[in-house]
């Protein structure tokens, strides 16, 4: 049977290789796409929002448990500018969703030394939405543990667009010389330039729900990032699942282009 499904074989068997090793290097950052919110709820024929539901309270078990690991910033995949073509009432849903997360998990969140902050177009979110961001990214700004970053009306074309508009204005006001323009130039101007910039690229990247594509999430960060695909829904997901991808993560070879040290001999 799983000669039909050859992915989903590799990624059982990859569960039973790798052994988690908590002394072994943990990704610094880590970005998710959280994806299946919808099936789980369909499978449980359950209204869609029943998933994001579930899958807010996913979202605080990883975030609580990525911080206990040692990991230094999560990005996780909330909203893109793609999602205002759903429903108006599955719109209207995740958009009170952070109001309520926020609401509900911030005590927990300082208690947990994360800091939050949130990348995308956030002026165009609805002003509930817009203010409970803020209040959660002010009630939170003294925390120096783990960044919760998320990805909220985020696009990476679009922010792509957007770092080369300002990257323009700031070349020409200082004298326009193209050659200044650089990969730190430009990696400023993304969203992820609040962070220090050995933290801005994902280490590691996983999606849920057995789709393996980057649905236009950080594609000029990811460049040399780690992926780990899993078919488990994100209200499904938790932090074995997590623990499972760390450990596939720790037995990677990471070369960057270059090549081991051996085979230089
Ligand atoms: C993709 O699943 C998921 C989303 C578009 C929303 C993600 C939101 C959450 C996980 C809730 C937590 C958010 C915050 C801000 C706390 P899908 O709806 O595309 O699933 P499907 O592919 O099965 O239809």
């Amino acid at each position: 049977m799983l000669r039909f499904f050859p992915q989903k074989n590799k990624y059982i068997q990859e569960k039973g290789k790798f052994e988690f090793q908590s002394d072994q290097m943990i990704p610094k950052h880590i970005a998710i796409i959280m994806d299946g919110n919808g099936r789980w709820a369909q499978n449980r024929r359950l209204p869609r929002v029943a998933g994001h539901k579930e899958g807010m309270e996913t979202v605080k078990k990883i975030t609580k448990h990525a911080s206990q690991l040692g990991v230094e910033v999560l990005t996780l995949y909330a909203f893109s500018t793609e999602n205002w073509k759903r429903p108006t009432d599955e719109v209207d849903f995740l958009m009170q969703l952070p109001v309520d997360f926020f609401d509900t998990f911030v005590p927990e969140l300082i208690k947990e030394n994360v800091q939050v902050h949130v990348m995308g177009y956030k002026e165009l979110l609805p002003k509930h939405t817009q203010d409970a961001v803020e209040r959660a990214m002010e009630q939170t700004k003294d925390n120096d543990g783990m960044i919760l970053n998320f990805a909220l009306n985020y696009g990476s074309r679009a922010e792509i667009v957007s770092a080369m508009k300002e990257v323009y204005q700031e070349v020409a006001t200082h004298g326009g010389d193209v050659e200044t323009i650089d990969e730190e130039l430009i990696a400023d101007h993304l969203m992820t330039g609040f962070l220090p910039s050995e933290l801005r690229d994902p280490e590691l990247l996983i999606r849920t729900s057995g789709e393996e594509r980057i649905s236009n999430f950080l594609l000029w960060q990811i460049a040399y990032s780690e992926f780990f695909f899993t078919d488990a829904l994100w209200p499904d997901f938790n932090e074995s699942l997590l623990e499972t991808a760390i450990a596939s993560f720790q037995n990677r070879n990471r070369r960057f282009g270059g090549l081991e040290k051996e085979e230089t001999k």
